[in-house]
């Protein structure tokens, strides 16, 4: 069975509880369960890998490789995470940046991302609906799987 891919950096296991005036209300796995019900019709599967370190969300990169597509809210390592940067430089499928919240709307530190030049596609300020919009997106650039 074909999977995609669906990691969350830093702090996101709590979403839901954390600052929801910014993030909402979702929980990651009310996320986790709208991709899934986005990609069911094409037979994929979600593999969901939440990580607080970007050396494990590294590992979870490159124990997928064979996933059809990946959708990414790297969190704070938007700004400095070269390394997840260079690991996603070898993922061999289309992959999406997410971001809950508009982050050019918000401090300026959050207006860089050393991963989004690498990125398919980048969606921020939509809520959880970015999620599935990256997921309908994969659907349309993955079109073998
Ligand atoms: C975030 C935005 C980042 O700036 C922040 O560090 C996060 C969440 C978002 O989804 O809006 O952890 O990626």
């Amino acid at each position: 069975m074909s999977s995609l891919l669906l990691l969350n950096g830093p702090n996101l296991g709590i979403l839901g509880r954390r600052q929801p005036e910014i993030y909402g209300t979702a929980t990651l796995a009310d996320i986790e369960a709208a991709v899934a019900a986005r990609v069911a019709d094409r037979g994929w599967k979600v593999v969901s890998i939440q990580r607080e370190s970007e050396g494990e969300l590294i590992h979870a990169i490159q124990d997928n490789y064979d996933s059809v597509g990946a959708i990414v809210n790297p969190g704070a390592l938007m700004v400095a995470g070269w390394s997840l940067r260079d690991a996603l430089a070898s993922y061999p499928r289309p992959w999406i940046e997410v971001h809950l919240s508009n982050v050019w709307a918000r401090e300026a530190f959050r207006h860089e991302s050393v991963i989004s030049p690498l990125a398919a596609g980048v969606i921020a300020g939509l809520g959880p609906l970015g999620y599935e919009l990256a997921a309908d997106a994969l659907l349309r650039l993955a079109p073998e799987s």
